[in-house]
């Protein structure tokens, strides 16, 4: 039996969030309830596609729909304006009409790109998130941030799209990558941190048990958790300008870091681990939170896998530089997701440079 799912009730729209194991067997069902009749029109990665894809396919035409699948490279670069054009040409050359639907199934990569297609095709159509990795099942397939890159940053072109459905089959994570998944945690301790105590604490112990053998109801039931946290701040500020920035948190320093190490050495999620541990250092500084705070965290992501050590070699002026650059920064101050405790957190635009040039510091004088 399936919990009853979440909800995603904003200006720009409402909508379940069902996340369950082996929830896909039910997606005719769920498209059928929430009046969706139109063709479908599968966008997915050539890593999940021949995967999931077929049976998903079989499954809705023999419920009466009419289902056409496209699939891009698996990986960041697909998200570009180019494979937008791609896109474009098989929907419209394919005949898509405003009643049908494009079912993003994949990574955050294809959400984003699926999400911005059916955002802006024909003025936008309806769009169903089905999320296949952890970080989208828990961040990116909810809330309706779509978009692509710019050669000269990422996510720089994009509209809020909200989905009409996103439906995440937790059995599909038996087949993502370790380091994938691992990933993913970071998002799921990010948002206990930010928000809920009570699954900071139940990651504390599953954790001592065996984080592996996480599996089936029990860990749809974490990830469902962890989703909570993304709906709750989502309903509260859909156009992230207040409360929606506490999900930065681990984010200025963790982008900063990916993009000085040249993306791709770091997976995003590793980069906001270490951005965490971070930036729980420099609430520390600030008197926001006590060292202890810090200890707990770091022990936390190191038993889920992550890391906590600044990669060698990078500059920390360049880290600070590209901190000024994040897309938060107003009238030239960093705005910063600072935790105040396990479960609570702010945004502060008081850390002086030099206090956080001595976190980098101290953090270079104890890598090893
Ligand atoms: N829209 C938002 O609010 C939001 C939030 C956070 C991140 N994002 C975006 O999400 C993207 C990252 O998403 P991601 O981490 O999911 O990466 P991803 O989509 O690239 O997926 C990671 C890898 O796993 C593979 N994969 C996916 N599901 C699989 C499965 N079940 N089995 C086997 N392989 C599988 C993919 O092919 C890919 O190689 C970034 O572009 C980021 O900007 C968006």
């Amino acid at each position: 039996m399936h919990d009853a799912p979440l909800r995603v009730t904003t200006p720009g729209g409402a909508y379940d969030v069902i996340i369950a194991h082996g929830a896909l067997d039910c997606l005719p069902d769920h498209l059928n309830r929430i009046g969706l009749r139109g063709a479908l029109w599968i966008i997915s990665d050539d890593q999940v596609f021949p995967q999931y894809a077929p049976p998903l396919i079989e499954r809705l035409r023999a419920a009466g729909y009419d289902v056409q699948g496209s699939t891009v490279p698996s990986g960041e670069t697909s998200k570009d304006l180019a494979m937008v054009a791609r896109l474009y040409d098989w929907l419209i050359g394919g005949g898509v009409e405003r009643r049908d639907a494009v079912l993003a199934l994949g990574g955050g990569v294809v959400g984003d790109l699926a999400g911005f297609v059916a955002a802006t095709v024909l003025r936008g159509i309806a769009l169903v998130h089905l999320p296949t990795t952890l970080l989208a099942m828990v961040d990116s397939a909810i809330g309706g941030k779509t978009g692509v890159n710019h050669p000269l940053g990422k996510n720089l072109i994009g509209a809020f799209h909200q989905p009409r459905l996103t439906l995440a089959d937790t059995a599909t994570l038996r087949t993502l990558p370790p380091r994938e998944l691992r990933a993913g945690w970071a998002e799921v301790i990010k948002h206990a941190v930010i928000r809920d105590a009570d699954l900071f604490v139940r990651l504390e112990t599953i954790a001592g048990a065996e984080p592996d053998s996480l599996q089936g109801d029990a860990l749809a039931a974490i990830i469902r958790q962890a989703a909570r946290v993304k709906i709750d701040i989502v309903n509260a500020d859909e156009r992230e300008t207040g409360e929606r920035m506490l999900l930065n948190y681990g984010h200025t320093l963790g982008h900063a870091i990916e993009a000085a190490s040249g993306y791709g050495d770091l997976l995003h999620g590793e980069a906001v681990a270490i951005g965490m541990h971070l930036e729980a250092q420099i609430a520390c500084r600030m008197g926001m939170v006590e060292p202890d705070f810090v200890e707990r965290q770091e022990r936390l992501l190191h038993a889920w896998g992550l890391p906590t050590a600044l990669p060698p070699a990078l500059d920390i002026d360049d880290l600070l530089e590209r901190t000024l650059r994040d897309k938060k920064v107003r009238a030239g101050k960093v705005r910063w997701a600072l935790p105040l405790g396990i479960g609570s957190a702010t945004v502060r635009d008081d850390a002086p440079e030099t206090l956080v040039r001595a976190v980098l510091e101290e953090a270079y004088a104890r890598s090893p």
